[in-house]
């Protein structure tokens, strides 16, 4: 039941502080500051993790890319389904294959499991549905713990599967020796603080309402991140895409200058997402080029990233601070709020998108 809530994906949008408390909650010990074991998953002799999904769930593992990367030292090889199951993927030894899937019955994303059980690798399913055929067929079940998501478009089983995976990400980097104790206890203090901080991201939805008006009348809607951030736009555009109807594309900020940058022009909304970290300040130059050629820049950041934008950016949301781990949860829930209230100016259908299934189980 949608309780006091306009629709489903208002509700489930809301329901994101406590959904990702109960995922780092399965997957964390509070008192230890550490993760849990997994049995039968072991990153020691893992020589590369595949990642497949389609969707929103595909997006998921990009973002958790850049963690495996760099709290583990793990290789990653992140595709969507339809493609990697067409591909003639190579499988090497010591490949971990992970199949993220909110229903866990996408046609897809199942075929591709069953191309990597036939070729003899470890199949993990990152599922919300416990029951699921994906669920049932994997070597191994790593749950996200979002409870049934109604709304067509994902958010909740989202933020839950980010939850995990980061919680997956530091105990491949204690299983492969590069992350120490208090470097765990650090990354896990910051999850375990990130329903809190959601709390007080979502708390924002007044001015986000407010700038969602300004951009249901706008064709295009470009957004730009980086490094993390950069699977986060895409993840962004498809959300405004997927229930507004608007036209919404997401770039590497780094890329600008190799076409897109072309697009600008007066008045064009470009939604950067822009925490302050480490590449801040690449964030920055790249909202200075788009608002000097006239883009209505909007930045969503932090304090600090607020405080140094003022001024070179006509609109910005500020978030609280996250960690390089919860940040895409926080700004996950930002963007959510935006495609969220576009779609209600414009009066779509929220929860049942046109031309939209909430599951996937014919390609
Ligand atoms: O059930 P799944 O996670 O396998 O679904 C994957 C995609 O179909 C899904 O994420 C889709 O992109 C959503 N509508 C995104 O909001």
């Amino acid at each position: 039941e949608k309780g006091n809530h306009r629709h489903f994906m208002e509700k489930e949008i809301h329901e994101q502080p406590e959904v990702i408390g109960r995922t780092v909650s399965h997957y964390a010990d509070a008192f230890e500051n550490s993760v849990h074991e997994i049995a039968g998953l072991d990153f020691r002799s893992a020589s590369r993790l595949i990642i497949v999904g389609c969707g929103t769930a595909a997006y998921a593992g990009e973002i958790s890319r850049y963690w495996f990367g760099s709290l583990a030292r793990l290789a990653v090889e992140v595709d969507i389904a339809s493609e990697f199951r067409y591909r003639d993927p190579v499988f090497l030894p010591g490949d971990i294959a992970l199949f993220i899937s909110q229903s866990g019955e996408t046609a897809d994303t199942l075929e591709a499991m069953r191309l990597a059980a036939a070729a003899g690798v470890q199949t993990l399913a990152l599922v919300n549905t416990p029951h699921s055929t994906i669920a049932r067929e994997a070597s191994l079940v790593v749950p996200t713990l979002a409870g049934p998501e109604i709304g067509v478009a994902s958010t909740k089983a989202f933020t839950s599967q980010l939850s995990a995976l980061a919680c997956l990400a530091v105990l491949a980097g204690r299983h492969r020796g590069h992350l120490d104790r208090a470097q765990e206890a650090g990354h896990v203090v910051s999850l375990l603080a990130s329903p809190g901080l959601m709390v007080k991201a979502l708390e924002r939805e007044g001015e986000i309402e407010a700038l969602a008006q300004e951009i249901a009348s706008h064709p295009t809607v470009l957004y730009l991140g980086r490094n993390q951030n950069f699977p986060l736009a895409l993840e962004a555009a498809l959300k405004l895409k997927e229930i507004s109807y608007i036209h919404a594309e997401g770039y590497a900020a780094g890329e600008l200058k190799h076409g897109p940058i072309a697009l600008i022009e007066e008045g064009l909304p470009v939604i950067v997402i822009a925490p302050h970290d480490a590449l801040f300040d690449k964030t920055r130059s790249s909202i200075q080029q788009v608002a000097s050629r006239g883009a209505h820049v909007i930045a969503i950041t932090d304090p600090e990233g607020a405080r140094a934008l003022e001024g070179e950016a006509a609109s910005i949301i500020t978030l609280p601070k996250g960690s390089q781990l919860t940040n895409p949860l926080l700004f996950a829930s930002a963007v959510q709020l935006l495609a969220y209230h576009v779609a209600v100016y414009k009066g779509t259908d929220v929860d049942q998108p046109r031309n939209l299934a909430k599951s996937v189980t014919v390609e």
